[in-house]
């Protein structure tokens, strides 16, 4: 599925609707540059999950966890230079918990996305930005 979103409420609003479809254990893995909008995506999507969560970039915390009707995890794979940093976090077991999960700059650790994770490409596109959601990417 392809969105065109042309400001941060639309990208948001495109989170929102994702989450409406989410279940415990899903795992999204968002791509896309600095400032493409993977953050204003997991904030829709929390507004769903997590009504009234204070979503922020966890660049430099690696994780963020927020409490709501389901539980979410918000990791932002950045800083992880290699695998073993992002073991040492509890990462792997963490994902194993019944919550849902989002995952910003999963291009950094590709061995880290688990099967079966929903796949979110964000792009600039003209001043707007381009929402690809699939299973898989080529
Ligand atoms: N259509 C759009 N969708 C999302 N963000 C947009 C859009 N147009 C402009 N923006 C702006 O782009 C920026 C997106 O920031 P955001 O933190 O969501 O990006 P990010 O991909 O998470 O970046 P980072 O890689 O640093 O974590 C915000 O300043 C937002 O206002
Ligand atoms: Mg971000």
């Amino acid at each position: 599925m392809i969105i065109h979103s042309s400001d941060t409420a639309e990208t948001e609003k495109a989170g929102a609707e994702l989450a409406k479809k989410l279940k415990p254990r899903d795992f999204v893995a968002l791509y896309g540059d600095l400032g493409a909008g993977k953050t204003a995506f997991v904030r829709g999507a929390a507004s769903v999950l997590c009504p009234g969560a204070a979503v922020c970039s966890p660049t430099y915390a690696i994780m963020n966890r927020y409490d709501g009707n389901t539980a979410v995890y918000h990791f932002d794979l950045y800083r992880i230079t290699d695998g073993d940093d992002l073991y040492s976090t509890g990462y792997y077991d963490i994902i194993e918990e019944n919550a849902v999960f989002f995952c910003e700059w999963c291009e950094k650790c590709p061995e880290a996305i688990p099967d079966g994770a929903i796949k979110v490409r964000i792009s600039r596109e003209g001043d707007g930005r381009r929402i690809e959601i699939a299973d898989t990417f080529s």
